[in-house]
């Protein structure tokens, strides 16, 4: 098992990763104050790890809030039902509130505790890859608004972050790669070793192996504490963990929710961004081309919908949140392994990333 510590005060927690940690009991109890807990999973992890969890809940009050699956279901209606559990089931203000799933599930779960009774403790145990390598740490939480992705949160941190790298073995595949595309974005914007590691690891990691998935979780997980800790709330360096989101949320709103997942909408953003940045004379052919080679090696899509246009991006781009004061700040690679944010750019750079044939690029590389 490794552990490490999201450094933020009196706000820090530990992060345990590990094959099998949810049959250790201790790494959750030790983290429990009180004798109130609840469970908050959805229909598809309930079947699968619930029970796991219960058994090392044992000697507590536990009651289990079980929601359906779904981004469409990260809304206000769904939270209700987290407090009409909570509140039938009595739980006071010493309760610890525990989110058994992905990042749905730990979005919604950190939420409801950053409200009930005013704030109740949290633990986080993510089950997808996606959940254990980003929205399990640093405390983002909130649910999503029928106008807007995620409008609607608190910053919230947990007390700990229990990752098993054993639930991975359930995740359908497409979830598995969804997951590699925010792994691969630490290495873009912080760590150009990690790049090379994740290059010779990249078969490994797909075929589940335990050593190799830890230490890919890990290096993720160290990545987002350092700019967490660094810029909690979002004022600076964090944003750079946004790289190909802006790109890649325009893809997501324009396709439809579900159509593409977050992770692969990212993987295309993420070749843009890629693009852009060597369009800038910041990195070269080959630095682009290793980037997005990485990329489909994991298994996602290199090659945003064609049939968007770039006005339709630029129409989605406009209401994201990194617009400030009119313009548009993109996250883009000074180098690999070094990320800026900025609105300093040529328009026609940005204009002409848009207008990039990218299946032509993605082609290059299969013959
Ligand atoms: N808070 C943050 O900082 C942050 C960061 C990134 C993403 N997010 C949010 O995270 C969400 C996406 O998270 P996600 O990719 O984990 O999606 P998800 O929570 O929807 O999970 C994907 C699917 O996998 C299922 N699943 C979960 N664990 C499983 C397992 N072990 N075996 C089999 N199936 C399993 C889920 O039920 C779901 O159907 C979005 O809502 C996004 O906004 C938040
Ligand atoms: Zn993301």
């Amino acid at each position: 098992m490794q552990t490490l510590h999201v450094d933020l005060g009196e706000r820090s927690y530990p992060i345990y990763i590990g094959d099998g940690l949810l049959a250790r009991p201790e790494l959750l109890t030790r983290h429990v104050a009180g004798r109130q807990v609840a469970v908050v999973t959805n229909e598809t992890v309930a079947p699968l790890y619930l029970e796991a969890l219960m058994r090392s809940l044992e000697g507590f009050r536990v009651a289990s809030v079980v929601l359906p699956d779904g981004e469409a279901f990260k809304n206000w209606e769904t939270l209700q039902l987290i407090f009409d559990g909570l509140l039938k089931a009595r739980h006071d203000r010493r309760t610890t509130v525990i989110a058994l799933g992905g990042g749905v599930i730990g979005d919604m779960a950190g939420f409801a505790a950053a409200c009930y009774q005013r704030g109740v403790d949290f633990i986080q145990v993510p089950t997808t890859l996606l959940s254990q390598v980003d929205s399990s740490v640093g405390g983002k939480t909130g649910i999503n608004h029928p106008l807007g992705k995620n409008m609607v949160g608190a910053f919230y941190q947990p007390k700990a972050v229990l990752i098993d790298t054993a639930s991975l073995h359930t995740l359908p595949q497409r979830e598995l790669s969804a997951g590699l595309a925010e792994v691969i974005k630490y290495g873009l914007i912080c760590d150009e070793p990690f790049l090379a590691w994740l290059e010779e690891n990249m078969a490994a990691l797909r075929a589940l192996d335990g050593a190799a998935l830890t230490y890919a979780i890990e290096r993720s997980c160290a990545a987002k504490a350092r700019v967490v800790g660094a810029d909690e709330r979002e004022s600076g360096v964090r944003a750079t963990l946004n790289l190909g989101h802006t790109f890649g949320h325009a893809i997501e709103t324009e396709q439809g929710y579900g159509v593409w997942l977050h992770g692969e909408a990212v993987a295309a953003g993420t070749v843009m961004a890629l693009e852009m940045s060597h369009r800038l004379g910041w990195l070269s052919v080959a630095d682009r081309d290793r980037g997005v080679r990485l990329l489909q090696s994991a298994g996602l899509p290199v090659v945003p919908p064609q049939d968007m246009s770039p006005e339709q991006f630029l129409e989605h781009m406009a209401v994201d949140k990194k617009v400030l004061d009119g313009q548009l700040r993109l996250v883009l690679l000074k180098r690999l392994g070094e990320a800026v944010v900025t609105a300093d750019y040529p328009r026609e750079i940005l204009d002409a990333t848009l207008r990039t044939d990218y299946a032509a690029l993605a082609q290059s590389f299969n013959s």
